[in-house]
């Protein structure tokens, strides 16, 4: 579903990502970890171009992403995006944030758009919320309401960019048990984080990057069982005894 394939990137005179090769196929869970500053985020951000790479090749459902021909808007509609800062309308109730893409994108009706959105609603556990607004919202109800509003526009795939990093720590469970339900339907994702817990119970593979660099990529049992590069081990060590 995702193919990165020898993929450099340069901030100016900075080379921010050095030749990251990796995939996630269809139905597949992948959780990218390393250091802050690692290049996580911007790898995640050229999946769906948000960032132009200057090297390599990204492919994502066949599609050529890093092509100066590819419709972009269309691709990223069908890529679902969730950031750490939620990034929900602040002046849009619950309701709103969730019809807008797909009447505006997708061409639904108010009604159709409507009835989608208050489902996943319910499904994230927030029915009663469909009325209010963002700011009335705890960090972790919003999360779940941005991961409604990325499923409300039916995505082959999702891309979560550290989902419960900004969250208060006894908000992150209920974010992370949406994301376990969803990788448990099938959903192909591909993960920035640092919770190893999600990683251990859904993730088919893990994802280490230093220095722009893929270190790592390997299945979730080998990443946690056998040896495996100094650097990881050092990271692991050091989030695990915290
Ligand atoms: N827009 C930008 N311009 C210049 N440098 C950037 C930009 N965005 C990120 N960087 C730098 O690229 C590196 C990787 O950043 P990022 O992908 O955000 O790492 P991570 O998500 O792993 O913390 C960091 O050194 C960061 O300072
Ligand atoms: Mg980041």
């Amino acid at each position: 579903m995702i193919n990165i394939q020898n993929v450099s990137k340069w901030y100016g005179q900075f080379q921010v990502l050095t030749d990251c090769t990796t995939h996630v196929n269809k139905g597949e869970v992948v959780v990218v970890c390393g250091p802050s500053g690692s290049g996580k985020s911007t790898l995640i951000k050229c999946v769906n171009g948000l960032e132009p790479i200057q090297k390599g090749e990204i492919i994502v459902n066949d599609i050529k992403v890093n092509d100066p021909s590819t419709n972009l808007p269309k691709l990223r509609s069908h890529v679902g995006m969730v950031f750490q800062h939620f990034e929900l309308f602040p002046h849009m109730s619950i309701t709103e944030n969730l019809c807008i893409g797909q009447t505006k994108v997708l061409g639904r009706s108010q009604d159709e758009a409507r009835e989608r959105g208050l489902k996943l609603l319910d499904r994230v556990g927030l029915k009663e919320q469909a009325n209010k607004f963002p700011g009335e919202l705890s960090g972790g109800q919003q999360q779940r309401v941005a991961i409604a509003r990325a499923l409300s526009m039916d995505p082959i795939c999702m891309l979560f960019d550290e989902p419960t990093s900004a969250l208060d720590p006894e908000m992150i469970n209920e974010v992370l048990d949406v994301m376990v339900e969803l990788a448990q339907e099938g959903m192909t994702m591909m993960v920035v984080t640092h919770e190893m817990g999600f990683a251990r119970k859904v993730a088919h593979r893990v994802v280490f990057m230093d220095h722009g660099q893929i270190v790592e990529d390997a299945t979730k049992d080998d990443f946690f069982n056998t040896p495996r590069s100094d650097r990881a081990q050092q990271f692991l060590s050091k989030i695990l005894n915290h």
